[in-house]
Parts: C-alpha cells; structure tokens; sequence
C-alpha cells in the first residue's frame, strides 16, 4: 500500500512539472534524461517518433533538433500539432503507414528513432509483454534499414520474458546496446529503455530482427519446456498387494 501511495506521488510529482514546462505528457522527462545521459539527439537531425501521441517525445526532440532539423511521429491515435514535426497517424507496422513515413522522409536517412510504442494493455501480463516485445521488434525491423550509419535506435521495453532474445538480435548492429531506466520512469518497476549507439549496418548478416528474436525465443522456451520435464527414474521398485486385499 505503501509503495503504491509513493509511486503515485512521484507520478504526480512528473506530471505536475511537465504541466508547469509545457509538455503535454510526463513522458516528456524520460527523454529528456535519455538525452542527458547519452547525448543521442543533435541540432540538424532526421528523428522518428513512434508511438508519439499526445506529443510530450516530439516536443522534446523538436527542441533538440532546433530549426535546421525536424521530427516525423507516427501514433495510432491523432496527436495536437507541435511545431517543427510532422505528426502522421497510423498504425507503424501497416505497410501503409510506412510508405507515408518514406515519403516524407523523401531519401533522407534517420539520425535517431525514439520509440516509446507500447500496446494496448489487456491485463494478461504475459501476453501484454509478449505483444509488446514482437511489436518492439517489428519497429526495428522497419525503420533500421532507414537509419543512418552511426545513427542510434532508443526503445520503451517492458521486462519479462524475450527480453534477453531481443537484446541478442538487434547487437550485431550496433557497437553499443544497454538498458537504461530514466529516474521519471523508475516508479513503474517493469518499464526499461534499450538505448542502441553506432549503427553499424555492415556488421550484420542480414535484418530480420523479428525472425531472429522470435527463432530465439523459441528455442529458448522449448529448452525450458525440456529442462522443466520431470526427471525420468527407471526402478525395479514395484507395490505388492497385500494377502487379502
Ligand atoms: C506511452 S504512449 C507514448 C507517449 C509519447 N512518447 C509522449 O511522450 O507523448 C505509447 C503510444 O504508443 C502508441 N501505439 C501503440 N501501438 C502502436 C502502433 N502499432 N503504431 C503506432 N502507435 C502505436 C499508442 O497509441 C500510445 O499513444
């Protein structure tokens, strides 16, 4: 009870100062100490946006990237405008929605994608986090072929199971891939970033991260199903019924 009362005070705590600063979402903090840590957000730079509604990312990243840069978002759901970006709706992963992202991208490479995509929650936490992940993975798989040499790729995970497999498929890519959680989004113990650094596209061997997370995976929980099988005891040990039985 206790911990629920503080992590509802903190929450309100960043969406009080996100009030008082103009951004439209608390969210807006998390990448705002993102980009303390990692610096991964220059003035001039291509940013995409997914899952940017109501605008509290783009806000932030129009401010990094200044008037020679601009921000694409892209979110189920419309969002208000925010100067400096361009705000489409759609579903990421609709081949539709895609194309419109290409073609305002008109050739030009990404710098960065920030992601903070999550699904709708059902409350069946194991199926939540398994729909995110795939989701998660399925962003990569759109948008890295976009993305410049050196560019970075942040992404909103929730831990559980395939985080590991995930992690795995997207390394080969980049020079550097962490987790990080920011502290306006350590009240919400399940929630982590994946910051990926120094793209480097030569390095893999071919991009299909979701097919590679999920061959990953699979063989993971079909291991686990084995190691989890009760152990087979061979035994001469027999019950004898008992006279009169
Ligand atoms: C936590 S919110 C993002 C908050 C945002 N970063 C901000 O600062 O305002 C997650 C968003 O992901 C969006 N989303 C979920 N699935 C999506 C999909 N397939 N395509 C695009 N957006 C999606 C949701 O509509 C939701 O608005």
């Amino acid at each position: 009870m206790a911990d629920h009362w503080i992590e509802n005070h903190k929450r309100d705590s960043w969406r009080r100062q996100a009030k008082a600063s103009g951004y439209r979402a608390r969210s807006a903090f998390k990448l705002k100490q993102i980009q303390e840590r990692f610096g991964l957000i220059r003035q001039g730079d291509i940013i995409l946006d997914v899952g940017c509604h109501p605008g509290g990312w783009a806000q932030v990243a129009t401010e990094l990237v200044g008037k020679e840069g601009w921000v694409i978002g892209v979110d189920l759901e419309a969002c208000q405008p925010v100067e400096g970006s361009i705000l489409l709706v759609g579903d990421i992963t609709e081949p539709h929605t895609q194309e419109r992202v290409l073609h305002e991208l008109q050739g030009r490479p990404l710098n960065a994608v920030v992601s903070d995509i999550s699904p709708n929650i059902t409350g069946k936490w194991d199926m939540d986090q398994a729909v995110a992940m795939t989701l998660v993975a399925d962003v990569f798989d759109f948008s890295l072929p976009l993305l410049c040499k050196g560019g970075s790729f942040t992404s909103k995970m929730f831990q559980g199971v395939g985080v590991e497999e995930l992690i795995s498929a997207v390394k080969p890519f980049f020079s550097d891939v962490r987790r990080f959680s920011p502290h306006a989004s350590r009240n919400s113990s399940s929630e982590v970033y994946l910051i990926c650094r120094n793209f480097m596209p030569w390095k893999a061997r071919k991009l299909a991260v979701r097919e590679d997370y999920e061959k990953a995976l699979n063989l993971k929980l079909s291991g686990d199903d084995i190691a989890e099988a009760p152990d087979i005891v061979t035994s001469s040990f027999s019950v004898r019924k008992k006279k009169g039985e």
